[in-house]
């Protein structure tokens, strides 16, 4: 009888150990990002993945191969990257920054990227600016996607350019895979690997590789190709 009790006190104690004890496995807590602020750049949301696609490439700024020692693969890369023993950031002086001034050409000849490299859009250029002038902050907002019609030009072109188009571009493309054009995305869509390489599943490379696009913009492709991945 006290065996038995004993052992209904193990198998107790077992059980309520695996439930309850917080050592036992890691406590999972969503992570409540705050709504944006339209007055703000979100590091996270709006530069990092466009600092991934077009300066954190393979032989420019990667981590593999930091031209002039500049790893622009992380804000804490970033943070760390120097020219001349003085940082590249300069939270609150984008004039001061280099991070800044290289996208203008302001002291260099040519401006990044370079004429040989996707180019980022003024629009893309002003946003690093206001962002340096905002503190420079690792800020992250939740992630909205625009309700209104999934349009190739409207919605796809523009995600495809914020988070690809950097590698998959010019004389030598990673993979070999182009993506400049509707013709080159849409057969890609149309033959599984866009949607399988978002998602990193049936023994497709996941892209981009350092962090996964967004939900809810992964569902937009997703709609876009199974409309048959139209011109429109
Ligand atoms: C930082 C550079 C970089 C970015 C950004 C990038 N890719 Fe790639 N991509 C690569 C490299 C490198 C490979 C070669 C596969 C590998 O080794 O991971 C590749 C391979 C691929 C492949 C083939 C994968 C396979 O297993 O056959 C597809 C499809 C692809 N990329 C699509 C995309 C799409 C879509 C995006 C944007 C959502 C994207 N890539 C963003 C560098 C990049």
């Amino acid at each position: 009888m006290m065996k038995k009790i004993f052992l209904v006190c193990i198998i107790g104690l077992l059980f309520s150990s695996c439930v309850h004890d917080p050592i036992a496995g890691e406590p999972i807590i969503p992570k409540v990002l705050e709504p944006r602020d339209t007055s703000k750049v979100y590091f996270v949301n709006d530069l990092l993945p466009i600092l991934r696609s077009s300066c954190a490439i393979p032989g420019c700024h990667d981590a593999a191969t930091p031209a002039a020692n500049i790893n622009l693969t992380s804000y804490e890369s970033i943070l760390a990257s120097k020219v001349g023993g003085e940082p590249i950031l300069v939270p609150g002086k984008p004039l001061q920054s280099k991070l800044y001034r290289a996208t203008r050409g302001l002291d260099i000849l040519v401006a990044m990227p370079t004429p040989f490299n996707f180019q980022i859009t003024d629009k893309d250029k002003n946003m690093i600016a206001k962002w340096i002038a905002q503190g420079a902050l690792n800020n992250e907002c939740e992630y909205i996607c625009d309700e209104g019609e999934i349009t190739y030009f409207g919605t796809i072109r523009p995600l495809i350019d914020k988070y690809c188009t950097g590698c998959h571009y010019g004389l030598y493309p990673s993979d070999d895979i182009l993506l400049e054009t509707h013709g080159q995305v849409a057969e890609l869509a149309l033959n599984g690997k866009l949607y399988n390489a978002l998602l990193g599943q049936n023994g497709v490379a996941r892209m981009p590789q350092l962090a996964a696009m967004p939900d809810c913009e992964i569902a937009q492709i997703k709609e876009w190709i199974d409309a048959g991945a139209p011109r429109n």
